[in-house]
């Protein structure tokens, strides 16, 4: 095994190492050697290299790997992955990779949909920049700001700004095992993005490390390349060491609700309603909706489920009164609110049992793993009744079946879209995240990915055109993806616009200024290149 490794990277030096280079050391020995030339030489950087001959290596690498889709024997497995403990760090590994020709990918969180973080299938061999010991936070209660380091989840962003202030909060995802590194680069919604916009609406400065291994931060990169960072996808620009986020206001009492109707409760009248009035709701209200099968009575009858699912930057009192104008149908009572804090409503919003403590979120690790494969759209118009019968009759199909309907509207309408990259603003109802989870790696993935496909071809009337929009950070590689290191933007247009829009261009424009030669690279970045008189103008 060991052979084999070294055997492909001699092939690799004879190939592409400059002659300075080419020496028949394995990559792991001349990458540890170009990480002291370039750092403080005493730091021990065998300790943070793990290459397949160690024995944690499978671990390490599957430690935050988020879809088990991307962890079987058959993916293609980085040469070896090293874990920085200081930005300095990140830095050399940039500059080594760069003089041993060997291509990089940067992870934070694992949760890249398809893996792009740790696995790449278009630049073969691989080394893996694993941020995971960079996870300090640095609260400032005062300056109603924090710094944040790229390796830290949002459970644990989330939890120091709790432990230092109960009127506190920061505006990101839902789940809370996500990465700070990649969610805030991709845009980042979650249960206050009506009332206080995405995550990356309220970043307020970063240090990248670029392509030539400088540190910057907001002032030295300039507004064109902050711009980008915020929302125009991880692994395009750089590597972020940290963001300093914007922190928002909570009340001490939020609320919290879970409602959940079945087809012969009358789901699909009430979910045509709720697409009427999600987007208008008082923008202290996050109301979502969550699609599953369900089990309807005794005999193993299957129906489906629509959860909605509520937080409230407010106390019960209120919440009635707000349902009771916009969204009586529901029915929500008294009896089905929890008044809670903001912290622990963030356990309650992913899913942990109610007395589960806030601790948890320190613990990274996200409980459910599984193999998976999703899809995303933006909704402008609502979806007919009988368009979601027909939905209805396809979800039956799939065994494990979901989709979430995340209801746009306040804030979101109020910032532009060319503000930051993250375009799908004004004009939305609501997003939808399609998915289809399984927990046997022998089942047939195509079966079911081939199920989302079909999914997402029923649905095509219904929901944006020209370009079909996509969620950035909802990667698809169905979308389409660079092929070939030198993919023409035209080409990368077709996915780039459905993510971007028209940010697309000006993303490329950047991309062209700070990465010409394309370091930062994976299977749906950024390329670099000439953009035609046509596409400027827009
Ligand atoms: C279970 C689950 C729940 C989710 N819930 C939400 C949600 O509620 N709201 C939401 O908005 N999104 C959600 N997402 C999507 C999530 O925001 C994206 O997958 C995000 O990119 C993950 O960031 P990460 O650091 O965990 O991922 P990674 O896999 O580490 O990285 C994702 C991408 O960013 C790049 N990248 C990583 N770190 C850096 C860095 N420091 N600098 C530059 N580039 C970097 C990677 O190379 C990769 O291309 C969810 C995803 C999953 C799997
Ligand atoms: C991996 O193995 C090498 C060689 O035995 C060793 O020098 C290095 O410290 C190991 N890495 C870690 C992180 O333990
Ligand atoms: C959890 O919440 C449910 C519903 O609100 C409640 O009935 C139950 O008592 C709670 N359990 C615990 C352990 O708090
Ligand atoms: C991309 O690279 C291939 C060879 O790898 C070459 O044939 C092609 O002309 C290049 N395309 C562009 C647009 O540079």
């Amino acid at each position: 095994m060991i052979l084999s490794s070294y055997a492909s990277l001699w092939i690799f030096g004879v190939l592409l190492l400059s002659p300075s280079l080419i020496i028949s050391l394995p990559i792991q020995d001349s990458f540890l050697q170009c990480l002291q030339k370039n750092s403080d030489i005493s730091f021990p950087f065998s300790t943070l290299l793990y290459s397949p001959a160690n024995s944690s290596f499978i671990s390490i690498l599957q430690s935050s790997a988020q879809n088990l889709r991307f962890t079987l024997s058959l993916t293609p497995k980085p040469e070896l992955i090293y874990k920085p403990v200081e930005e300095s760090h990140i830095q050399a590994a940039v500059i080594c990779s760069k003089q041993l020709g060997i291509h990089l990918r940067v992870r934070s969180g694992g949760h890249d949909r398809e893996g792009l973080s740790y696995v790449s299938q278009i630049d073969t061999p691989f080394i893996v920049v694993d941020l995971d010991m960079l996870r300090s936070i640095s609260i400032d209660i005062d300056g109603n700001s924090a710094w944040v380091q790229a390796g830290a989840t949002i459970g644990e962003l989330y939890y120091r700004i709790s432990e230092k202030s109960k009127n506190h909060g920061f505006p990101a995802g839902v789940c809370p095992s996500v990465g700070v590194g990649g969610h805030i680069t991709g845009g980042g919604y979650g249960s206050m993005f009506r009332k206080y916009g995405l995550a990356a609406d309220n970043v307020i400065d970063a240090r990248i490390i670029d392509a030539q291994g400088r540190v910057l931060d907001r002032k030295v990169m300039g507004e064109d390349l902050f711009w980008a960072i915020r929302g125009g996808g991880g692994g395009s620009f750089g590597i972020i060491s940290a963001w300093k986020v914007k922190l928002v206001p909570v009340p001490s009492t939020v609320t919290v609700f879970r409602v959940a109707k079945t087809l012969e409760q009358g789901a699909t009248k009430l979910l045509y309603r709720w697409q009427q009035v999600a987007d208008k709701l008082d923008d202290d209200l996050f109301l979502s909706v969550s699609v599953q099968l369900a089990n309807a009575g005794k005999k193993g009858k299957k129906t489906m489920s629509t959860s909605y699912d509520a937080m409230f930057l407010g106390d019960t009192k209120r919440l009635l009164q707000v349902m009771q104008e916009s969204f009586p149908e529901l029915g929500l009572q008294q009896q089905d609110c929890i008044e809670t804090s903001w912290i622990n409503s963030v356990l309650y919003m992913s899913f942990f049992p109610n007395n589960t403590t806030p601790e948890i979120l320190l613990q990274r690790n996200n409980l459910f793993k599984r193999y998976l494969k999703g899809k995303s759209d933006y909704v402008k118009e609502p979806i007919p009744e009988t368009a979601l019968e027909g939905l209805w009759e396809r979800l039956f199909e799939e065994e494990n079946p979901s989709m979430v309907l995340i209801p746009y509207g306040g804030m979101m309408n109020k910032i532009s879209e060319y503000q930051i990259p993250y375009p799908h603003r004004k004009g939305n109802l609501f997003m939808i995240d399609y998915s289809t989870s399984w927990k046997d790696p022998s089942e047939n993935a195509a079966k079911h990915i081939d199920w989302v496909k079909k999914i997402y071809e029923y649905m095509a009337p219904y929901v944006s055109m020209n370009p079909r929009e996509a969620y950035g950070n909802y990667r698809d590689l169905d979308l389409g993806m660079n092929e070939k290191t030198n993919t023409s933007c035209e080409e990368a247009s077709v996915w780039g616009t459905k993510y971007f829009k028209d940010n697309f261009y000006r993303l490329v424009q950047v991309k062209t200024r700070v990465d010409p030669d394309n370091f930062f690279r994976h299977e749906q970045s950024i390329p670099p290149g000439h953009i035609s008189e046509k596409e400027r103008l827009k």
